[in-house]
């Protein structure tokens, strides 16, 4: 064991730690024989292997997994050794599917999630197959294709993308939250939307519904999740954190994603100008429910967006500037 928390950084390899210590590293690239030494050094610390998630063997429900970014964050977490389950509505197919190429210990459970009763009944079924369960990804959600303005936004549609997004979510956090409370154990993350963060002009509804996730709900919860499973010496105690995917190609808009004007409208304002893809988030999922790698981490909303700074409102034709 080393005596200094840093001394990873030159024992070992004088060809790594020369350069690395005197700020030289690009010029003088270490062999891969010396990457590995400064791997295994590090590694002697007591830190444990380089960035093991640990969630092998965990229990972790993902919510719409038979949609695109679900059925990507699914993968990713059996990936890591984690025991998934698959949630569904109408995707029975899809999911089961799933389940059978994870070849992994997986279950796939269906539940409409705006139906309290439903919830309950899903999280018991996980709760008999594993008696317990460390992650929730709460990633169902939908919004109306068509662009409304809000004058324009009949209150049944509002109701229903609201139930659909946020009361959802709320029965689905609200039901893990009685589990956490029972194990004393267990983190979520939300999947929310670049909408919650900068708005989209058309979908109100789908928006607000967004932001209330992003922001009140994860940040309130941070608060209480971390009563009903507090921190010990050895445990980071209850997380709980949101992710905001901007454009994401999934099979559900894959084809409004290939026009060039739409792909030039919605990454103009990123510095990385290109479509997430569902592994983006589905990496960003697996980081941020490993009580290793996130220890510290909790109520965050993370945009994985490429940069995005926000919508292109205008086309430069449509700016008169004698009126500016
Ligand atoms: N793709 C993007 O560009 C993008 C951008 C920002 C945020 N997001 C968010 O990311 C999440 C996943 O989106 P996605 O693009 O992967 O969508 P998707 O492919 O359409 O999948 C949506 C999933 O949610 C499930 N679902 C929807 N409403 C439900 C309900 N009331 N009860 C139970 N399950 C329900 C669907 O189940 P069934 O298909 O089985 O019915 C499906 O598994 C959503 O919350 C979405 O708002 C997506």
């Amino acid at each position: 064991m080393s005596s200094s928390p840093w001394e990873w950084l030159w024992k070992g390899d004088e060809d790594v730690a020369t350069p690395f210590l005197t700020g030289a590293v690009s010029r003088c690239a270490p062999s891969l024989c010396g990457l590995l030494k400064r791997r295994d050094a590090y590694q002697g610390t007591g830190h444990g292997p380089v960035m093991d998630s640990a969630l092998v063997g965990k229990v972790v429900v993902v919510t719409g997994a038979s949609g695109g970014i679900g059925m990507a964050t699914a993968r990713r977490f059996a990936a890591e050794g984690a025991r998934v389950v698959v949630h569904y509505r109408t995707g029975r197919d899809r999911a089961e599917g799933l389940v059978k190429a994870l070849g992994a210990d997986a279950l796939a459970v269906r539940a409409e999630l705006t139906r309290e009763g439903e919830v309950r009944r899903m999280f018991a079924a996980v709760m008999r197959r594993y008696g317990q369960i460390d992650t929730l990804i709460v990633n169902a959600g939908s919004w109306a294709s068509e662009s409304l303005p809000v004058d324009e936004i009949p209150l049944r549609r509002w109701r229903q993308t609201v139930d659909a997004v946020l009361t959802s979510a709320f029965l689905s956090v609200r039901e893990f939250s009685r589990v956490m409370r029972r194990q004393r154990r267990g983190n979520a993350v939300l999947v929310a939307s670049t909408a919650g963060v900068f708005g989209e002009a058309g979908h109100l509804d789908y928006a607000s519904a967004k932001a209330a996730m992003a922001y009140g709900m994860v940040r309130t919860l941070k608060n209480e999740f971390v009563r009903l499973a507090p921190h010990t010496a050895e445990y980071c105690g209850g997380r709980i954190n949101a992710i905001c995917p901007g454009w994401t190609v999934v099979p559900r808009n894959a084809a409004k994603l290939k026009d060039a004007a739409t792909v030039r409208k919605v990454t103009a304002t990123m510095a990385l100008p290109q479509i997430g893809r569902p592994e983006d988030m589905a990496n960003a999922a697996v980081f941020l429910s490993s009580d290793v790698l996130a220890r510290h981490i909790t109520g965050q909303t993370l945009v994985v967006a490429g940069g995005m700074e926000g919508r292109l409102l205008w086309q430069p034709e449509e700016i008169d500037p004698t009126t500016a």
